[in-house]
């Protein structure tokens, strides 16, 4: 299959990348960060909906993912207008030219849709609450995505791993600055449901593989709180887990309120693919291996 990425220079994009070259056809559009990538790169200007439609008319791929968004939450509640065109906005566009062509299209949308008042699992019957501008563009995209394209995939998802920037994912703060001996302060009152990105990709791949359709929480299966997170990367890395301080995000400089129970049910995921969804522990050790392999610095060559 062909398939384009939108947003490729993103931690899931570059991730989903490596992932589908194994076996499809990978096309990726970025604003012009990735210059040697192992697979074809348009560098295009997202914000024209000229671009989308000569893109795809060009590539004319099988499936399209759109892993693009604003996803700095202190940077949307600044210019949520931005956050809007490019959360919502850009991908009812991508949704719209994709219905118009046929190609199957995944939206990626977030956990933090929920406001975290429930005390159990969150599923896809739940009623969201969004707590800000990024989780409520994020949202309205969901929403309109479907108006335009109802055979789409809308994946809401958390993840970790390596990034091009070295410096994007909670997993890449944690890890650097405790190889560095640095302080760190972890939340003890956000739990979240972390999985691999690498593993979010292939899951991804999968329900395109399968031809799912809907809303689907893709999420890993061990709730825990970002200072349990850290945590276990310091003991996996062999690195000192003292230095992570338990601390609660109330006591932190960040303004958007973000939900302190991102808790999402894999239910519907793992009936529909068939099998359970890979355990966090085993992506740990992938990004461990990762790590060791050399992969943050194979990927972060593409820019070069
Ligand atoms: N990271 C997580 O754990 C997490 C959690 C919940 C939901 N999500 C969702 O998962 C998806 C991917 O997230 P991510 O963490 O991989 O994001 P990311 O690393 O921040 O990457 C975002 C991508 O969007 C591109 N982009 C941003 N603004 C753009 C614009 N104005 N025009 C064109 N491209 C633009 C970026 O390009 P540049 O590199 O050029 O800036 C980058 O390729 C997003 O939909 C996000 O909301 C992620």
């Amino acid at each position: 299959m062909k398939l384009l990425i939108i947003g490729a220079s993103g931690l899931l994009g570059i991730n989903l990348a490596m992932e589908a070259m194994r076996e499809h056809a990978v096309v990726a559009v970025d604003r012009g960060k990735l210059i040697s990538a192992p697979f074809q790169v348009f560098h295009a200007d997202l914000l024209s909906q000229d671009t989308i439609a000569s893109v795809l008319d060009q590539v004319q791929p099988d499936w399209l993912v759109n892993c693009a968004a604003m996803t700095n939450l202190e940077q949307c509640e600044r210019v949520p207008e931005q956050a809007q065109i490019i959360n919502v906005d850009v991908p009812v566009q991508l949704a719209n030219a994709c219905a118009e062509r046929t190609i199957r299209f995944i939206h990626i949308s977030t956990d933090a849709v929920f406001d975290g008042e429930k005390t159990d699992f969150y599923t896809e019957e739940d009623r969201p609450n969004p707590l800000g501008v990024y989780s409520q563009t994020k949202l309205d995209s969901e929403h309109g995505v479907w108006a335009v394209n109802p055979e789409a995939i809308v994946a809401r998802v958390n993840f970790f791993g390596w990034s091009l920037s070295n410096s994007h994912s909670l997993s890449e703060f944690f890890v650097n600055n405790l190889m560095e001996g640095k302080n760190v302060n972890g939340f003890t009152d956000i739990i979240f449901c972390p999985i691999l990105v690498n593993v979010t990709a292939r899951l991804l791949l999968e329900m395109l593989t399968k031809d799912l359709s809907g809303l689907y929480h893709v999420v890993g299966t061990k709730p825990m709180s970002k200072y349990q997170f850290g945590i276990e990367l310091a003991r996996t890395f062999g690195l000192r887990e003292d230095l992570i301080s338990p601390r609660s995000v109330l006591q932190s400089s960040l303004t958007a309120r973000r939900s302190p129970n991102l808790r999402l049910s894999t239910h519907k995921l793992s009936t529909d693919l068939g099998h359970e969804i890979p355990p966090f522990s085993t992506g740990l050790v992938e990004f461990y291996t990762q790590f060791q392999q050399s992969y943050p610095q194979k990927i972060r060559g593409y820019q070069h």
